[in-house]
């Protein structure tokens, strides 16, 4: 009987690269919960952000190994020591992943661009000064900078170009980065978003959100878009410049349960 998940002791590791932890187990239980709507979905590309060990994009593998057509998976970390680890892993449990060093998708983002049908990423979302961001090795697992949101806010616009029409974004993330706000900040991209998981640990409060494009959504990120250029602003994707005074009451978005 196969796993449904990575297991552990087959889980390779480098003391540069982040062992999996309990971001790590939510990330995959969140995956888990939601393994009946990801069967149905048949996605052709499955890609990871930020692999480290490769037990998260090696369990969704594992989760799907069943599905025809069989997904093709990518997985990209900006940390060398990671891409060589993941494939280690992904290779003790007979699983074929791409791995890519690279920052978040550079290098891939023209070939992958629409096409990506799930994409997972466990960001380094701790708050932490900002030159701590990017820097060689382990603390690039987690160093997110102000509010933890620096690589955040590099990571959605790219996930919002290699995702597919129908594609599925799963991000972790914490209470300190501020959720709500990172919902309304897809909104304005025109995708709906529901928090999948939530679970607290002695340290932190993790929230799996999963975004998807509406079509209500989609039109109303195309006024916004063209009330932002009637108005001069220039940078459309700078997070927090000019609200939607309907979105901040509420609306169809769930994240208002954060
Ligand atoms: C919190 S760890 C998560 C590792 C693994 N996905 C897991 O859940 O156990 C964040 C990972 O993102 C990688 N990372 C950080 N900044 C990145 C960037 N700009 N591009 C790609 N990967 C990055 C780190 O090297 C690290 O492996």
């Amino acid at each position: 009987m196969f796993s449904k998940i990575a297991k552990i002791k087959l889980v390779s590791s480098h003391p540069e690269v982040y062992e999996p932890c309990d971001d790590s187990f939510a990330l995959v239980d969140a995956l888990l919960a939601d393994q009946a709507n990801l069967s149905d979905h048949r996605p052709t590309c499955c890609m990871e952000v930020g692999c480290g060990s490769g037990y998260v994009i090696t369990s969704l593998a594992l989760m799907l190994r069943n599905e025809v057509p069989e997904p093709f998976y990518i997985a990209t970390d900006i940390n060398p020591h990671a891409v060589r680890v993941t494939r280690e892993t992904a290779d003790a449990h007979g699983v074929d992943v791409d791995l890519v060093n690279t920052d978040i998708a550079l290098g891939v983002e023209a070939r992958l661009a629409g096409l990506v049908d799930v994409l997972v990423v466990n960001p380094p979302y701790v708050p932490t000064p900002e030159e701590e961001v990017g820097r060689e090795g382990i603390t690039s697992a987690w160093a997110g900078g102000e509010n933890g949101l620096s690589v955040i806010n590099k990571i959605l616009p790219v996930a919002d170009k290699l995702l597919s029409e129908r594609g599925w974004l799963y991000l972790l993330t914490l209470s300190d980065n501020n959720p709500s706000k990172i919902c309304l900040q897809m909104r304005k991209k025109g995708y709906a978003s529901r928090v999948i998981l939530q679970r607290s640990t002695e340290e932190e409060s993790l929230h799996i959100i999963k975004f998807w494009r509406d079509a209500n959504f989609q039109l109303e990120a195309k006024e916004y878009h063209s009330l932002m250029v009637k108005n001069g602003q220039q940078n459309v994707d700078k997070p927090g410049d000019f609200e939607f005074p309907e979105l901040l009451s509420g609306g169809r978005h769930n994240c208002n349960a954060l």
